[in-house]
């Protein structure tokens, strides 16, 4: 039997908002994925120097800023300073690192749910966990639907549960640990998020059948994303989510 407490999830997830259409973790991408009709989106979060957290996936600043340096090691006024729009495309000429909170207000504008990833960096799982969960407590508008917080470190997540126990949790794999079960009954998450291209029939039945939802990363193609829902995956999330909209 699939647990409740999870919010309603759709069938297809924005990646980073859109990042095939636009620059991850920006708000751009994210109002691009609304435009594009996705309902949700998935997007990365970690904490600044001086404690703030900002949708952001690496743990250094030089894919996406073009400067060196850490994000742990720099306060957000000077992450804000950097223009992180313009590679992508001059549409986007002008894009910062966005905070959570700026983020949220963005999904409340338009209705769109989220699944908030926490990627901490090296050290401060549980910090992160807490910031993040801290944050949701705070600025999360009750017209949305509830959000959904995943990671793929564990302590991260017990993190978030001490601090927000009502919101849901996914545990994030690459390929699915002979232990599954026991991390997430342990961690009492409702969902496994689990990379697309190693999960089998089989997988998908198990987990499924445990009572558990699966969602899939990252599935781009309406091929493969057909393959998956046929399996019984729950959700995909998508670089390019409008491609699969039609399923
Ligand atoms: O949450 C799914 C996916 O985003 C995990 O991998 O590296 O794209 O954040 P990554
Ligand atoms: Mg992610």
């Amino acid at each position: 039997m699939m647990k409740t407490k999870s919010t309603t999830v759709p069938k297809v997830i924005g990646h980073r908002g859109a990042a095939g259409h636009a620059p991850e973790n920006t708000l751009a991408s994210i109002k691009k994925a609304h435009d594009l009709g996705v309902g949700w989106v998935e997007f990365d979060t970690k904490i600044t120097e001086d404690g703030v957290v900002i949708v952001f996936h690496d743990d250094k600043l030089e894919r996406i800023t073009g400067v060196s340096g850490e994000v742990t090691t720099t306060a957000l006024k000077d992450i804000q300073t950097f223009e992180i729009g313009a590679w992508f495309g001059e549409e986007f000429s002008g894009e910062r690192v966005p905070t959570l909170e700026q983020a949220i207000q963005v999904l409340a504008d338009r209705g769109l749910g989220a699944n908030i990833e926490i990627k901490p960096s090296p050290g401060l799982a549980r910090k992160s966990g807490r910031a993040v969960a801290a944050v949701l407590n705070k600025a999360w508008p009750d017209i949305l639907p509830k959000p959904i917080v995943s990671s793929f470190e564990a302590q991260t997540l017990e993190a978030t549960r001490e601090v927000a126990p009502d919101i849901a949790r996914a545990l994030l794999v690459f390929k699915i640990p002979r232990n599954w079960k026991d991390l997430l009954k342990r961690l009492d998450c409702d969902a496994l998020h689990a990379q697309a291209k190693h999960l089998t029939a089989n997988k998908v039945s198990a987990v499924r059948d445990a009572g558990y939802a699966l969602r899939a990363f990252t599935v781009n193609e309406l091929a493969e994303a057909e393959k998956l829902f046929d399996w019984g995956v729950d959700a995909v999330i998508s670089d390019y989510p409008d491609r699969l909209l039609p399923l």
